[in-house]
């Protein structure tokens, strides 16, 4: 493997026990031990459900024949798109979004077309009117490929603005529309793949079992991304590695596990915050990406024998050091009720000296001769020094570099978290019933056949507009 492929993520976990933020809000070698002795028997269900097929997402770093597919396509369309355009919610874009924010340049898209070396990148992952059609103003259709991206191929928003997009192809190349679409849906599920199909458009399959939130290493974050010139091949390779790190069952030297059982300790002391700080702008998105995996995943009814009860803990999204000037002071001073993950970059690939000047203005003049690197590391060690001062347990997760290869360690690191969390808590972490609720509300709400109970339910609410003012 080559040399630039083998750095390392790691877990700095000094910070939440109770030597470094006091026994009232720290844990104790003792309660990492009662999780530590938990863990060989999670490890073997966890691998129990994966040989039975059950946890498909784990073997998508093996899956050859997804990245040679892949990059048979990317070949074939080789200058013929300036925009890649993906038309998905949720676990179908988030993904997508997290890694190119990571490994692509930054600004590449705003660069002349002839100083582009990939197509642009579009996520559009909303339906707001105005958004939309200042995309569709934005690009030419003609040189742009569009990527519905639906498991179910019945998401309200992913089929309508397909439906739009699609009517636009059509008026503007005719019959020839469907080579400017390639559709990501399932196998034999669903109604995207029978549109696919009567249509003739290119796909790639959501494997079966996988859940929008752990596809990202399937197609549905892997062909778009490699569209835009993200190496796929180290991704995968990144998180081949770390599954390897995540096979034993002994806690302390599994960082998924560890992660997953301080994070569950501290939402059962009174802890049920969680939030990710990235000091990285790249690392931004994978931040958000991991908001849906741990809420979606977690946030769950759980029910024993005849109880039933709400858990899960709330992930928040925070940036280093943007909302040191934001959300540090609550994060300090407000309740401890949180636990923090910080992201830490070891080497960010480059660095900018900040000049010397202003020697004698003593509020500025001390920056002078340090870099802006120096000076971001400074605030994240200031931030987890103030952080565990004031009590407030927390993790730091170091990439010694954001590329390819990291970024997968990290994203496969965090789904294996997240399926080890949901057996701490006990709960399913593959499903989501809550979010159908108001799916079917919407579906009822817009005239779909076979909901009119629905919408009988909905319009019968009275005195919903007696409180405005
Ligand atoms: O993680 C999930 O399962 C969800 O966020 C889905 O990805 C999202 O609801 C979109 O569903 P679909 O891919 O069926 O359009």
């Amino acid at each position: 493997m080559a040399a630039r492929k083998t750095p390392q993520i790691t877990l700095d976990y000094n910070n939440v026990l109770t030597s470094a933020v006091g026994k009232s809000h720290g844990l104790t070698a003792a309660a990492i031990d009662g999780i530590a002795a938990k863990a060989p028997r999670i490890a073997a269900l966890l691998a129990a459900q994966r040989a039975a097929g059950k946890l498909p997402y784990r073997d998508l770093p093996y899956r050859d024949d997804h990245a040679k597919a892949i990059a048979a396509s990317v070949a074939r369309k080789r200058g013929r798109f300036d925009n890649v355009v993906v038309l998905g919610i949720g676990g179908s874009a988030l993904g997508a979004t997290a890694i190119y924010t990571a490994c692509a340049k930054p600004y590449a898209s705003l660069l002349d077309k002839k100083q582009r070396k990939s197509p642009r990148l579009f996520v559009m992952d909303n339906i707001d009117p105005a958004q939309f059609a200042a995309m569709l103003e934005t690009i030419d259709p003609a040189r742009s490929l569009f990527v519905p991206i639906s498991k179910s191929g019945s998401t309200a928003e992913t089929m309508a603005q397909f439906m739009i997009c699609r009517e636009l192809l059509k008026k503007r190349l005719g019959a020839k529309y469907a080579r400017n679409v390639v559709a990501i849906t399932d196998q034999a599920k669903g109604y995207l793949r029978p549109i696919a199909e009567q249509e003739g458009y290119e796909t790639f399959p959501v494997p079966d079992g996988v859940g929008g939130r752990f596809s990202v290493l399937s197609p549905v974050g892997l062909f778009p991304l490699a569209m835009v010139g993200i190496d796929i091949k180290a991704l995968l390779e990144g998180a081949a590695a770390m599954d390897r790190r995540c096979e034993t069952p002994r806690l302390r030297e599994n960082p998924a596990f560890l992660s997953a059982a301080i994070q569950y300790l501290c939402y059962q002391r009174g802890k049920p915050m969680s939030v990710m700080m990235p000091y990285s702008q790249a690392l931004r998105d994978v931040a958000d990406w991991y908001r849906q995996l741990w809420a979606e995943s977690l946030g769950k009814i759980r029910t024993r024998g005849s109880k039933s009860e709400c858990v899960g803990p709330t992930p928040i999204k925070a940036l280093g050091v943007t909302d040191q000037h934001s959300q540090v002071q609550l994060y300090r001073e407000g309740p401890n009720d949180k636990v923090f993950t910080l992201l830490a970059v070891g080497d960010f690939g480059c660095d900018i000296a900040i000049p010397k000047a202003f020697g004698d203005v003593e509020g500025c003049g001390y920056l002078g001769g340090h870099t802006m690197g120096e000076l971001m590391d400074a605030e994240r060690r200031a931030t987890t020094f103030a952080l565990t001062k004031s009590q407030r347990p927390n993790v730091t997760i170091t990439l010694p570099v954001v590329n390819e290869y990291t970024v997968g360690q990290l994203l496969y690191m965090l789904m294996v978290q997240t399926s080890f969390a949901g057996e701490l808590l006990g709960i399913n972490t593959y499903d989501q019933p809550g979010v159908e609720e108001g799916k079917i509300a919407t579906y009822a709400l817009m005239g779909r056949k076979g909901y009119a109970a629905a919408r009988k339910e909905i319009r019968s609410l009275k005195g919903s507009r007696k409180y405005i003012v």
